[in-house]
């Protein structure tokens, strides 16, 4: 990888949570004493659950001042929201159901219409956010990685990694087919901070292909990520890191 972003290993999967959720509470101190309020877009899957967790908790909430934080997602199944594979599920269950946050502040990608206008909508609802700028900056977009190397919902060889204009994207799940909104490849780009956690053996072959510079022309998904003017760092535990 060209400009080594910082890489983070930790000893276990739940020191990473631990390490993401830190990240968490000192971004949005961070951003809040900046400008006020704290923009992050959380990452779907399995991985960040832990830290999810661990942020609903008495000891990492009393820290966040909830009122100020906007919740958005980086990426969401087409499903509707109390599907068992929705991420907004997934998130509602572990964090935003046990904390203060304003319902209002909480910016679901709505998945009950038509995919075309799911993105459309969550699209027009990053714009009444951000305001009229040609690129939202989210202080933080956290993101996961497959074991292909794919994140947010940008699969390997997908037309969404060519976007070069809307901040939200219809894609399709390249194995199962199954329909899904993504924010596009200039937004995650366009952040002040972007944190990967990627934890397990199953990412290990991936993670080093990702690092290794000679894959260049095989560029997965996750390796399109460089934020243009923000920073970027790489969550992982040793598992993970095993064959780096
Ligand atoms: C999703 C995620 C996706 C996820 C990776 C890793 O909706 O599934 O946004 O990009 O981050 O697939 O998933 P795991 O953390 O479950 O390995």
């Amino acid at each position: 990888m060209k400009d080594q972003p910082n890489l983070f290993v930790f000893d276990t999967m739940e020191q990473v949570a631990l390490a993401a959720a830190e990240r968490f509470v000192d971004y949005s101190i961070a951003s809040i004493r900046e400008h006020g309020s704290f923009a992050v877009a959380l990452a779907g899957g399995s991985t960040p659950r832990s830290a999810y967790e661990l942020l609903g908790a008495n000891e990492f909430k009393s820290r966040i001042d909830w009122p100020l934080v906007h919740l958005f997602f980086g990426d969401e199944r087409m499903v509707p929201a109390d599907s068992a594979e929705s991420n907004y599920r997934m998130v509602n269950d572990s964090l935003i159901s046990r904390v203060e946050i304003p319902p209002g502040n909480v910016h679901r990608i709505i998945c009950e219409s038509t995919q075309s206008e799911s993105a459309e909508l969550y699209e027009a609802e990053l714009k009444r956010f951000f305001q009229s700028v040609d690129w939202p900056r989210f202080d933080l977009v956290l993101l996961g990685m497959g074991a292909d190397g794919h994140t947010a919902s940008l699969f390997r060889g997908s037309d969404a990694l060519k976007e070069e204009e809307k901040w939200v994207i219809a894609t399709r799940q390249p194995q199962t087919g199954k329909d899904r909104i993504t924010l596009s490849l200039p937004v995650i780009n366009h952040a002040t901070r972007v944190a990967f956690v990627v934890t397990g053996n199953e990412k290990a072959a991936t993670l080093a292909r990702v690092w290794s510079s000679e894959q260049a022309n095989e560029e997965s998904p996750a390796q399109r990520v460089r934020p243009v003017n923000g920073i970027l760092e790489w969550l992982v535990d040793r598992a993970a890191a095993s064959k780096l």
